[in-house]
């Protein structure tokens, strides 16, 4: 996850170390723990010949909060199949929408996916990125 950010992420922090600091602060195997053991959240992995590709997170009321991808495993459909999963686990809660913060860096990929920008960017740990977007759950809608 931190790799994602630090060599992926550079639409969005362009190498400003106060941006890297404040966005990968909390990415710590503590925080990361209390994010697996809370109860109304989802943290799906993806792996591939025994290691983790990637990582997602969606909570049981449909906010997709993690959806990062390894630099090793990029553009081979990791996170269009995480993003599916998480949907999936979404709908499973009820859910009858998804709802995330974008990073400039997958704005285009989550657009492509059917995502539509609900609202103006509010900042991304000091970027002017975290562009608001939803999709429906139900077919059609
Ligand atoms: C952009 C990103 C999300 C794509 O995920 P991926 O696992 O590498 O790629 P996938 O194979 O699953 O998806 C490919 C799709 O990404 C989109 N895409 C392709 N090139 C892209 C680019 N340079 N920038 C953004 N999106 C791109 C296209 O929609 C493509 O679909 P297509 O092949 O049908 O045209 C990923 O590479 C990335 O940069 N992640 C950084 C972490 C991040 O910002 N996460 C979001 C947190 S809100």
């Amino acid at each position: 996850m931190c790799r994602s950010i630090a060599e992926l992420c550079t639409s969005d922090h362009k190498g400003d170390p106060a941006i890297l600091e404040r966005w990968l602060g909390n990415k710590t195997p503590d925080v990361f723990r209390a994010w697996i053991r809370q109860s109304d959240n989802n943290l799906l992995v993806a792996i591939d010949c025994e290691r983790v590709v990637g990582v997602g997170s969606v909570t049981d009321q449909g906010q997709i909060t993690l959806n990062y991808v390894s630099p090793d495993a990029r553009f081979r459909g990791v996170s269009k199949t995480l993003l599916a999963a998480l949907e999936c686990r979404a709908a499973s809660r009820g859910c009858l929408f998804c709802t995330l913060n974008s990073t400039e860096t997958a704005r285009r990929f989550y657009l492509a996916q059917g995502y539509v920008e609900t609202g103006v960017p509010g900042g991304h740990f000091g970027t002017s990125s975290g562009y608001p977007m939803s999709k429906s759950l139900r077919a059609g809608v």
